[in-house]
């Protein structure tokens, strides 16, 4: 397969759900583009469409129309097998249920995603994952099972997971909802660091307006369609710093606008 820059691109998406009256247009014409190193963040209603889109995106639901460009390829016109060998070599998840194995502890959820997918040594694994569980303050809770973990912890282990190959494409569908705020901006700012350190495109779904600053890029999706008219600059407030944004508009080329922030020095340093 030929090898291009990491981008990520949904062209024109259209995903519906059932069928008759009861069918439900979640993605109606969606399209985004996200370059190497960005955090985009997908925010919009309950119901609006915005995990449907990270499903079409990370190659695990095929859209109705439309096609995604990841990595240079056409991830919906490969083989299942090539797309699952893509999401295997790219891509990190974080979902909403968290999706961890029961009768594993936290540091072998980690572990496994090495062991499994990269051939990593157990010894490797273990060291990654325990430098990973030691940014999530996790550190003296790697040896519990999830049903041993509290929301929040589970939820950090999940985007632990998801990191721990340091992948390409990170998406990660609500990643700070079981969180106060303290951790929350924790686990923001480690997924931050994968897009601003090391290049990855990283894209997160959450209803949390306190995300924005560290996103380089917002989307807004409502009811299947991304966002409508919005005021023309909003203040987001990120710790002591005032970061002025251009508003999500209505976009004439079928693509969501974002805002790009005027002085990134504004944000706060990374705390790993
Ligand atoms: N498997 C499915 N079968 C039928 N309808 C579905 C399915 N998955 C999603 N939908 C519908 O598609 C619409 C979009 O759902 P989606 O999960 O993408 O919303 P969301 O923006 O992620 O919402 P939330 O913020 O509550 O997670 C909803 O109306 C939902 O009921
Ligand atoms: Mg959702």
């Amino acid at each position: 397969m030929k090898r291009s820059q990491p981008i990520l691109q949904g062209v024109h998406l259209a995903r519906a759900f059932g069928e008759g009256e009861k069918k439900t247009l979640a993605l109606r014409d969606v399209s985004i583009r996200l370059e190497p190193g960005q955090v985009g963040l997908l925010m919009g209603p309950s119901g609006s469409g915005k995990s449907t889109l990270l499903a079409v995106l990370s190659g695990l639901l095929k859209p109705d129309k439309g096609s995604v460009i990841a990595l240079g390829e056409d991830l919906w016109a490969l083989s299942e097998r090539e797309r699952e060998r893509f999401r295997l070599l790219h891509c990190g998840f974080t979902f909403q249920g968290y999706n961890l194995f029961p009768a594993l502890t936290a540091r072998q959820q980690l572990e496994l995603v090495l062991t499994l997918g990269e051939r990593a040594t157990a010894a490797q694994a273990r060291r990654r994952a325990e430098e990973i569980l030691a940014v999530l303050d996790l550190a003296d809770k790697g040896h519990l099972r999830p049903s041993q973990l509290s929301g929040g912890e589970k939820q950090r282990v999940a985007v632990g997971r998801a990191l721990m190959k340091s992948p390409t494409f990170c998406f990660a569908d609500e990643p700070t909802s079981a969180l106060d705020w303290t951790n929350g901006q924790q686990v923001v700012k480690l997924l931050e660091a994968a897009a601003h350190q090391d290049g990855a495109v990283v894209l997160i779904v959450s209803h949390d307006a306190r995300l924005i600053p560290f996103a380089d890029r917002v989307f807004h999706l409502e009811d299947g369609c991304m966002a409508g008219r919005q005021p023309d600059t909003e203040t987001a407030r990120h710790g002591d710093s005032q970061i002025r944004m251009p508003s999500p508009r209505l976009p004439t080329n079928g693509y969501a606008t974002e805002r790009t922030f005027d002085d990134e020095s504004e944000l706060a340093e990374l705390p790993i």
